[in-house]
């Protein structure tokens, strides 16, 4: 059931159609039970529906972080110290990013992403909120290791991973990230990571099935997505947003399922569905001081400290990557 959220570039083919896209649905529709890769939700509605997902009242994991980044300045700055090339995988929200620089006073910031609009639009507004900090995009797959600027080669690095991003990865894929984060930014690196943390079922499942139903749009904007770019005939009304919480895995699962039997195809392929048959769109895995501790402590990383919200919804930590050495 392992989905791979590896980011490719975009590639067409002579007809206009993402080839990934295609064989990831295809792919994923072929196989029992049913998945796609949860990184087909952002096309551009789906990135503007995930931004108003932000602001509900249901969804705590922004407003829980931001409140660690706005209230624990003085607690980072004395942890991770000055002078360092903050480098952000995935690249700056125009909220978190300034807090953290504000917080800890960086020698250069590094926003690493895969899309070179977003990544222009967010390096202009950091420079401009910071003005004497030399500010050093970099187009890139951060699932990878990757090439950093030159002009930061001597500098100290710090990481930047906030979102609980890392949790929409099954384990296997998430080590890989951290070991490659490790590679990139070097031994005497450190990396601030956010966590999102186990809690009652309720309020996890409400936090990605709001009242609203933006969560459910968001979901089945995948289907129409389907639909319009590979000429499916998905009967997106006839498949209900459902988020479930999978405690063997830690982790709130969003899927799509069947409110009754369906036949549908997809760039000619013809798929079916029983009724309460489901396709499984995203993962979010939860963790508790241990889980992260060991997380990171399997990518490489040795975690130092870690601030939670006043509530305890959510965990910011701090690891560093240690020189490897012979051990026990
Ligand atoms: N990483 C965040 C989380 O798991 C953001 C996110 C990713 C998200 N996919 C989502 C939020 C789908 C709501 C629905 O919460």
């Amino acid at each position: 059931m392992n989905i791979d959220e590896g980011l490719k570039l975009v590639e067409l083919d002579d007809s206009g159609v993402n080839t990934a896209f295609r064989a990831d649905v295809l792919a994923g529709l072929s196989q029992e039970p049913k998945a796609i890769p949860a990184r087909w939700l952002y096309d551009d509605a789906g990135s503007q529906l995930f931004e108003d997902i932000t602001q509900l009242p249901e969804y705590y994991p922004t407003r829980a972080e931001t409140e660690i980044l706005k209230g624990q300045g003085a607690s980072f700055a004395e942890m991770i110290g000055e002078g360092r090339a903050v480098v952000e995988f995935g690249s700056g929200s125009s909220v978190k990013t300034p807090l953290l620089l504000a917080a800890i006073k960086p020698a250069a910031y590094v926003p690493l992403d895969i899309s070179g609009d977003f990544l222009r639009a967010a390096a202009a507004d950091l420079a401009q909120k910071f003005p004497g900090l030399p500010v050093h995009p970099v187009e890139a797959d951060f699932m990878r290791r990757v090439e950093l600027p030159e002009e930061i080669a001597s500098l100290p690095k710090l990481g930047f991973f906030p979102g609980s991003t890392i949790g929409n990865m099954v384990a296997r894929t998430a080590v890989d990230l951290l070991r490659n984060m490790r590679e990139t930014l070097g031994v005497g690196a450190k990396l601030l990571i956010g966590m999102d943390l186990i809690k009652d079922e309720d309020v996890l499942v409400a936090a990605y099935d709001d009242a609203a139903g933006v969560t459910a749009e968001f979901n089945r904007n995948l289907l129409r997505r389907i639909n319009r770019e590979l000429g499916g005939d998905i009967p997106v009304e006839k498949l209900a947003h459902e988020a479930r919480w999978n405690d063997q895995n830690a982790r709130i699962e969003m899927h799509l399922v069947a409110s009754e039997a369906i036949e549908f195809s997809v760039a000619g392929k013809t798929f079916s569905l029983d009724v309460g048959e489901s396709i499984h769109t995203e993962n979010s895995h939860k963790f508790n001081r241990r889980t992260s501790n060991m997380l990171l402590l399997a990518g490489g990383w040795d975690p130092t400290a870690r601030w939670l919200d006043s509530e305890g919804r959510f965990s910011l930590l701090l690891a560093e990557a240690r020189p490897n050495r012979s051990a026990p």
